[in-house]
């Protein structure tokens, strides 16, 4: 098991260019495998939760062309109706994004499947998406009734339904979405406080039966979908940490190069900024998704506020933003964010411990957590608790820490940001 120590204090400085989008990612995996002909992406996020889901639809027989090192991905789709059984089980490693998406796959063939993953994966809910797939017309079983992998589905025959998205779960929704392709009828999912919208973008792009009315998203059986050539972007939760870390350091300056800033995901940046930091984007694409540049000048940061509203547009950057408000000037308080405690791990009581034990004074809230900032933070020996966002978080706690920071089992960082730690001694200095 690694173990990894930061020596603190120090700051950011530099020019970092993030590694490319975990969601977008596995869906061009997905909707690549689904289309007619070939896609080619460039800047494929070449971490274990990505090639989970490569590994995945090459076992349902889909060609996948991939040059390790080189983040080119060729797909030779095989239409949505032409994948084959696989021989074993998928096996899914830590990937929640993997096995939501692929159950909403799945429950449109006819073939039997079997989806497992690591103990972490294998005690997440999965109800949220088997159940409304269940009233579909889809056979899953599984424990507790199909809330827990190992999951068996069975499709086939679907029916479309109308579904209230209450969690904001953008990974729910795209399982209907993708579901919603094969049913009868048509699929209507509403999402009242809007999560990601990646998905959607992908659908709208390969021409499937898709409409957005208002907040209502629509999808009708679709025949077919058009393959893709994309540069994806890179990933704005990746940058978080160094966004983050740069952004409650005065004194530190970076500029985050080809990001992505797709609105249903740049929540982060509102934050900061409203917490004193300096932040300026530019927009240097607007098709298939945003892109741009960010550049962060540190400052000594206030404590604010985050609600259920602003939730789904930064869900995998709390932990780290936690960090910042433990170091912010008066109180922060995060709430609604209850589905922390179903991510990798349960972040609120993972960063809650593990801040404590570097002397932040934070309180747990069952939905969120309260906040009261100190100047300083001390070194101490953390876990991860196997969840790479706070094995991350831990690393840019160190930039204001007097001592060292030593985080157990770090191997999961390697589930999003393979590079972090090069990219961490890249833009650290004293
Ligand atoms: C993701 C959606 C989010 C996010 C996860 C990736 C996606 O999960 O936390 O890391 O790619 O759709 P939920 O949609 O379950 O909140």
């Amino acid at each position: 098991m690694a173990t990894l120590s930061f020596q603190g204090p120090g700051k950011f400085c530099g020019v970092c260019t993030p590694p490319g989008d975990k969601s977008i990612s596995h869906r061009a995996v997905l909707f690549g495998s689904l289309a007619e002909g070939e896609s080619a992406y460039e800047n494929f996020l070449e971490a274990e939760d990505c090639l989970h889901t490569l590994d995945a639809m090459r076992q349902m027989g889909v060609e996948i062309h991939h040059a390790k090192g080189t983040g080119k991905v060729r797909i030779f789709g095989k239409g949505l109706r032409k994948l084959s059984a696989p021989k074993k089980e998928l096996y899914l490693g830590n990937s929640g994004t993997s096995m939501r998406l692929l159950l909403g796959i799945s429950a449109g063939q006819r073939f039997e499947t079997v989806l497992t993953g690591d103990p972490s994966l294998s005690s997440r809910p999965m109800r949220r998406v088997t159940e409304p797939l269940k009233k579909m017309g889809a056979q899953i079983k599984g424990r507790e009734n199909g809330n827990f992998a190992p999951l068996t589905i069975r499709g086939g025959k679907l029916r479309g339904i109308d579904f209230d998205n209450k969690l904001s779960s953008a990974q729910v929704k795209s399982a209907l979405l993708f579901a919603g392709m094969y049913a009868e009828g048509r699929t209507i999912v509403r999402e009242a406080v809007p999560s990601r919208d990646h998905t959607e973008r992908f659908l709208e792009a390969t021409g499937a039966r898709f409409q957005k009315v208002a907040h209502h998203l629509i999808i009708e059986p679709t025949e077919m979908l058009l393959p893709l050539r994309a540069r994806i972007a890179g990933d704005i939760s990746s940058a978080a940490f160094f966004i983050t870390g740069a952004a409650m350091i005065p004194g530190s300056e970076v500029t985050i190069r080809d990001v992505g800033l797709n609105p249903t995901r740049t929540g982060i940046l509102e934050v900061l900024k409203r917490m004193g930091a300096g932040i300026e984007t530019e927009i240097t694409q607007t098709v298939p998704e945003p892109m741009g540049n960010i550049r962060i000048r540190g400052a000594k940061l206030k404590g604010t506020g985050i609600t259920r509203a602003e939730i789904p547009s930064l869900i995998d950057e709390l932990p780290v933003l936690m960090v910042a408000m433990a170091l912010a000037e008066g109180e922060s308080l995060v709430s609604g964010a209850a589905e922390l405690r179903v991510k990798e791990t349960d972040r609120i009581k993972s960063m809650v411990g593990n801040l404590r034990a570097l002397g932040a004074s934070i309180e747990e809230l069952p939905d969120g957590s309260l906040i009261r900032g100190v100047e300083t933070l001390h070194g101490a020996t953390v876990e991860s608790f196997g969840d790479h966002r706070t094995a991350m978080s831990m690393g840019v706690a160190s930039l204001a820490t007097e001592g060292v920071i030593t985080v157990r089992d770090t191997d999961c960082i390697a589930t999003s940001y393979p590079a972090f730690m090069e990219h961490f001694q890249m833009l650290f200095n004293r």
